[in-house]
């Protein structure tokens, strides 16, 4: 092992589920410094905005960074099916523009991707070296990125699913408002994955750029992060539901019942993006490489539902 010198951290999309997550667990590591896309709120007005590539790339040799990581990315899925080149600008661009700039300082790029970059068929959860083949403009511009940020040297790639945060929209948030406002709610059963924590992603991100930074083993590569075990949409909105009306016990403010929450197949609610049945990831190499073993999904989205009061803040 070598010895861990203070590193210097830039970390890109500082103000999304991921990146504020990240804000806390780098800080540890060395000197961080957090970009978000508003340049006027970033230290020395320093340009974070992945449209602007030349000064994204200034930006990089301006802070001259031991490790980048970039939790910025396009994505809204549906809305990439009609802007598929800003999706692709931010989604693959602008991680090529980072995988260049690491290259030239030979720092270590990190880099979050998706299950979209598959095509969902089956019911195995895929591994890392499984064949790609994305089914809408999001999952082809995040495999583009993924193939971008691969031309460096030093990168290690997460690639996870359904990710949720106890700050920003999500899923949970909603099927709680849902809950509140519906006596009957639909949600769809047929798409398979596991509700990944941005606390996970992050604390897992930390402790693996600290390995990848104290070890001569060449630890670059794709890897699955997502917490442990599988749900779908319907079981994970009645979990979330449950827990709540739990909580409240006597309160009557969830209106819904259990029996009054159905399953549907996704072709009930058509989307403009296609999404994939089966989102299941096969974690093993990550947990195996870095020493880790990740919860069950279950365990990050209660604490979440706590923390944000079952949504009665919502
Ligand atoms: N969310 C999921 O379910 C999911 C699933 C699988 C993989 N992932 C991947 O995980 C990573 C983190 O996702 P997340 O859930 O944290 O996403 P998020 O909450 O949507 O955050 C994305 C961040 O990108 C920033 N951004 C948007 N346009 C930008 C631009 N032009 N320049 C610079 N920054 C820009 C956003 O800035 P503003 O805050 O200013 O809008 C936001 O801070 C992404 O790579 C994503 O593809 C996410």
């Amino acid at each position: 092992m070598k010895p861990m010198k203070p590193m210097k951290i830039l970390l890109l999309g500082c103000d999304g589920q991921v990146g504020w997550e990240l804000q806390r667990s780098l800080a540890p590591l060395g000197e961080l410094w957090a970009l978000g896309r508003r340049m006027a709120n970033n230290p020395q007005g320093l340009c974070a905005d992945f449209t602007q590539l030349d000064a994204l790339a200034q930006t990089v040799r301006t802070i001259r960074p031991d490790v980048i990581v970039n939790a910025a990315a396009h994505t809204a899925v549906d809305k990439a099916e009609s802007e598929p080149e800003l999706a692709h600008m931010l989604n693959a661009h602008a991680p090529g523009v980072l995988a260049s700039e690491a290259q030239r300082l030979g720092a270590l790029l990190v880099h979050y991707s998706t299950d979209y970059v598959f095509d969902g068929n089956g019911e195995r959860p895929w591994r890392e070296n499984d064949a790609t083949a994305p089914l809408n403009v999001y999952g082809q511009t995040k495999l583009a990125g993924e193939l971008a940020v691969a031309q460096c040297a030093r990168y290690l790639i997460f690639r996870t699913s359904w990710v949720y945060a106890a700050r920003g929209g999500n899923f949970a948030r909603t099927m709680l408002r849902l809950a509140r406002e519906r006596e009957v709610l639909q949600v769809i059963d047929d798409q398979i994955g596991a509700p990944t924590g941005a606390e996970l992603l992050a604390d897992v991100t930390a402790h693996a750029i600290r390995q990848a930074s104290t070890t001569n083993v060449d630890l670059s590569g794709i890897y699955h992060l997502a917490a442990n075990g599988f749900t779908s949409w319907f079981e994970y909105a009645n979990h979330v539901i449950t827990l709540a009306r739990q909580a409240e016990q006597a309160d009557t403010a969830i209106k819904i019942k259990a029996q009054t929450i159905t399953p549907v197949p996704t072709t009930a609610f058509p989307t403009p993006a296609r999404r994939p049945h089966n989102s299941r990831l096969d974690t093993r190499k990550l947990q195996t490489t870095f020493g880790l073993t990740l919860p069950d999904w279950q365990t990050g989205v209660n604490r979440m539902l706590k923390e944000i009061n079952y949504g009665h803040s919502v």
